[in-house]
């Protein structure tokens, strides 16, 4: 299939919903053969690959809990015996959990971090170790958050996961820079996605996040996807080690009192 993509293998994971979903469509319809990893949903996977199959392109759909290493990382093992190799990876899969920080468990902590930062660790050491046997380039981009560098009160967990994810994108950017691999961060704010379930439903609370909002709308996950892809293709093949938000300008966001 022709397109900025073509020849080119992608793994999304999260890629059975909202950002990881719409990630993944684009990637696939402009041309990369795309592993579509998913948890809990094959329902919802399948949605995703038949989507990308009906703009013409390539997809597979595999399970994994992605807070294994094992698991996370046999999706390149599949990339790899399946469709020839993997040159672009998309850290999406996330989880948020809602506590003041005194009520917070340990296993929600373990959740959150595994899931949104150890998952990331691992999958990409797994990449990076296969392209550089190969000897070829590749792309990393981790979906983070605005909270990345902007505080969330009663998300510590989901602050530590993606504070980290910033700092291990940065350094990997360092390393991998003389491989010729990119490393980079996308930082959506609050977008239409089901992670906003609860805030979607509570109108109030919508309204008042809506006011710190810029452009005065939510995101929609295409507008995280197009950044994603620029990121992905070869327009963007000097570009490494930085953050770029997609937010409607939340984090820059200035109110007197
Ligand atoms: C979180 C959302 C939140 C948004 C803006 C995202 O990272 O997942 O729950 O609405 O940031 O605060």
């Amino acid at each position: 299939m022709a397109g900025r993509f073509a020849g080119k293998v992608a793994i999304v994971t999260g890629s059975s919903s909202g950002i990881g979903q719409s990630i993944a469509i684009r990637l696939g319809s402009e041309g990369a053969s795309v592993v579509v990893d998913f948890l809990n949903h094959p329902e919802n996977a399948d949605q995703t690959k038949s989507q990308i199959e009906a703009a013409g392109g390539k997809a597979i759909t595999l399970q994994a809990d992605v807070t294994k290493p094992a698991e996370v990382q046999n999706l390149v093992e599949q990339a790899h015996a399946q469709l020839g190799g993997c040159d672009i990876l998309v850290n999406n899969a996330g989880v948020e959990k809602h506590a003041p920080f005194w009520e917070a468990t340990e296993a929600d902590y373990d959740l959150v971090l595994n899931t949104n930062l150890k998952a990331a660790f691992f999958l990409s050491q797994r990449f990076v170790q296969k392209l550089m046997e190969a000897k070829k380039p590749g792309r990393i981009i981790n979906i983070s958050s605005v909270h990345e560098d902007m505080v969330f009160p009663n998300f510590a967990s989901y602050c530590a996961a993606k504070g980290g994810m910033r700092m291990l994108m940065r350094d990997l950017a360092m390393e991998l820079g003389p491989y010729n691999i990119t490393v980079n961060n996308v930082a959506p704010g609050a977008i239409n996605t089901p992670i906003n379930k609860s805030l979607l439903a509570d109108k109030p609370k919508l309204d008042a996040l809506l006011r710190n909002i810029p452009l005065g709308r939510l995101g929609e996950p295409e507008d995280v996807a197009s950044l994603v892809a620029f990121l992905a293709s070869d327009e963007a093949a000097y570009v490494t080690g930085s953050t770029y938000f997609v937010d409607g300008g939340l984090i820059r966001n200035y109110k007197e009192q």
